[in-house]
């Protein structure tokens, strides 16, 4: 029993490995984790030894105890955890090895000693064997290193607030997956969530709102006071907890928008001189106008309060939002239009691009180096400023232009509050399972190359890395957040640390299986991932075209007995150009063909104008079943049929859909 308790897991050809290590060399043999595996670690690994040791604990119900390099005695199993500077890796890359004689893991620093520790944990059982505490690990050579050195991922803990323990939960998590940054957005005009000793008011008054949208109808009211904050005590706690992870805390501040529940709590620092000034934290979702007022009180309040985050944040980045910031109340504002003139402002977009740039000084001073989001560079980017990249690549590229460093975090790819399943899917389970829209499973966050806007190798570095999106109007509690985050934020793990030539969709999805069920082990509730279709014809007939083939609208599609896929051929079509079918068994019987072209996902219809649709019994002699008439072909095809062509019989320079060949 234990033997085969042992062999399954050790024969598992996929290891459930995300990110994928760089280089891997599998070899023979295992090593085996018994009671008597024990850590030995250089003595700057203490706190990562301690970390490995709770969790092989937990992982194998085995005891691992932990015993300091110099102790030099002689181990019979024992897991050597070193660091060695010298290794010709970048930061965060370490070496492994796994052999009978037990495992050894050489980071280039600590955190690649960490991040080495994590692979070995993913090498262990999801969940500790009832029947033994013996387990094996295939003997393995790797060598890894990051890709990218921001693995981020983003939490709006603004429209809804999620207890710490959940927090340090996620931070686990996100070091499984060597993600490295945790941006953690504490600031929205639905709430402010952070304790600044010298504005108390800001949680007292800022910390709760009125009501918030129900799921199901983001337009309406649910009545309930609802807020929530972090003492400097919890702030404190759950940094430390990152940075013993390697995971570096990045605090984001709004300014000068998604200000309202600042505002609201100290209106003094707003556009006071506006009518109907009314400032609130706000109940419902969107953009909304209360932005902070160019005053010197303003700059001195904003200034404490980022005094206050540096001495809690060790974290060189500081992200001051800059996003959505609408222009409204500046032009409507008397003080706001005297201080554009004063400083020879043109237009409030400018007064944005000043109000970044006193903040960026003031963190110069403090050593520390502002993020924002693409708006900041509206009236002009400031110099040393990180851009995190949300909307357009072309804000990218702007910024690549100026020789700024960008984070790339784009909504068509990296937003997790998208539907990761078809909206009518995921909402027939209940109104919770509602997002705000989109849709990004998981193969097309996976399909993102972070360095895709780089043309040379100097922009390429200036592309510190990628990072996804927790936005949380639709995510009331943290399961929701779960569902959200799981399974994708593998995804985004093998995105920012693989080189892009090493990913491969297929061999990803095997090892996510296999990752799924540390999530499963964990109670993590998650998504079922959804796959692409694959691209192949529903029964192994062969189908070719001449035509273009655009995206990844495959020319098998046309023949997979799927309604929700389809062929889509990009202009010009060309006389003559055909798509060519051969079944794999010929008809035994005679049967009714159809071919219907033309579909909504393109405003033009995308119908074959001008085509025949044509079968043959032996692939060199062709006949008409039937011309295509308003984009469709019908007709009788007689029994031995081996192959079927549409073929275009003049040029067009619409495009064309095809969704199935159906015979019948
Ligand atoms: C954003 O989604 N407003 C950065």
């Amino acid at each position: 029993m234990i033997l085969m308790a042992m062999s399954v897991h050790a024969m598992s050809q996929s290891l459930p490995l995300i990110p994928l290590p760089k280089e891997l060399q599998s070899q023979d043999g295992f090593f085996v984790f018994s009671s008597a595996t024990a850590i030995r670690h250089d003595r700057q690994l203490a706190a990562e030894s301690g970390l490995l040791a709770e969790k092989i604990r937990r992982l194998t119900g085995g005891e691992a105890r932990v015993v300091a390099e110099e102790w030099r005695i002689h181990l019979p199993s024992e897991i050597v955890l070193d660091i060695d500077s010298t290794l010709p890796l970048k930061n965060g890359g370490y070496r492994m090895t796994v052999a009978e004689a037990g495992v050894k893991i050489i980071g280039k620093d600590a955190a690649g000693a960490f991040a080495g520790a994590q692979t070995l944990l993913q090498l262990l059982p999801a969940s500790a064997p009832m029947s033994t505490k013996e387990i094996k690990v295939p003997a393995l050579r790797i060598s890894d290193e990051p890709e990218f050195a921001w693995r981020g991922m983003h939490l709006d803990c603004g429209r809804h607030f999620f207890p710490l323990e959940d927090l340090k939960k996620f931070i686990d998590q996100m070091a499984f997956h060597k993600l490295n940054v945790f941006h953690w957005h504490l600031t929205e005009d639905q709430g402010w969530r952070m304790e600044i000793k010298k504005y108390p008011k800001l949680t007292e008054v800022g910390a709760f709102r009125d009501s918030t949208p129900p799921y199901g109808n983001r337009n309406s009211d649910d009545g309930k006071r609802y807020g929530g904050f972090y003492t400097q005590e919890q702030v404190k706690e759950l940094v430390a907890y990152a940075s013993a992870r390697h995971i570096t805390i990045v605090p984001e501040i709004e300014l000068p928008g998604h200000a309202a529940a600042a505002i609201a709590a100290y209106p003094q620092f707003g556009n006071t001189d506006i009518p109907n000034y009314n400032p609130k934290v706000m109940t419902r979702w969107g953009v909304h106008p209360y932005v902070f007022a160019p005053k010197e009180e303003t700059f001195a309040f904003l200034e404490d309060v980022l005094t206050e985050v540096c001495e809690l944040f060790p974290s060189k980045f500081i992200h001051i939002g800059g996003d959505e910031a609408p222009k409204s109340q500046w032009n409507q504002s008397k003080f706001a239009k005297e201080v554009m003139q004063r400083e020879g402002l043109k237009n409030a977009d400018e007064l944005q691009s000043y109000f970044i740039r006193r903040i960026e000084k003031f963190l110069a001073s403090k050593n520390r180096s502002l993020v924002g989001w693409d708006e900041i560079q509206e009236g002009g980017l400031p110099k040393s400023a990180t851009m995190m990249v949300w909307r357009d690549l072309k804000w990218a590229q702007h910024a690549l232009d100026l020789g700024n460093n960008v984070v790339m975090a784009p909504n068509a790819f990296a937003y997790l509050d998208h539907y990761q399943r078809s909206a009518s899917e995921e909402l027939s389970k209940g109104p919770e399972y509602e997002a705000i829209g989109g849709f990004l499973p998981v193969s097309k966050l996976y399909g993102y190359d972070p360095a895709s806007v780089a043309r040379n190798e100097k922009e390429r570095k200036q592309i510190l890395g990628v990072q996804a999106q927790l936005w949380t109007e639709y995510m009331k509690d943290w399961k929701k957040v779960e569902y959200m985050a799981f399974p994708r934020i593998a995804a985004l793990a093998e995105i920012a640390w693989l080189p892009k030539e090493k990913k491969n969709y297929e061999d990803f999805r095997a090892r996510l299986d296999g990752v799924m069920k540390f999530y499963d082990a964990l109670g993590i509730h998650r998504a079922v991932p959804l796959d692409p279709p694959k691209k192949a014809t529903k029964d192994g007939s062969l189908i070719e075209t001449s035509l273009s083939i655009y995206n990844d609208h495959a020319i098998e599609f046309a023949f997979d007995g799927r309604s929700d896929t389809f062929f889509w051929a990009a202009r010009e079509l060309k006389k003559d150009d055909h798509i060519t079918l051969r079944l794999k068994v010929p008809l035994t019987r005679e049967a009714t063909v159809k071919v219907e072209t033309g579909g909504k996902a393109s405003k033009n219809g995308d119908r074959l104008e001008q085509g025949e649709l044509e079968y043959s019994l032996n692939g060199t002699t062709w006949i008409r079943v039937a011309p295509f008439s308003g984009g469709t072909a019908i007709g009788k095809i007689p029994a031995a049929t081996k192959m079927l062509r549409v073929r275009v019989t003049a040029p067009q320079t619409f495009w064309l859909i095809l969704h199935e060949i159906s015979i019948e």
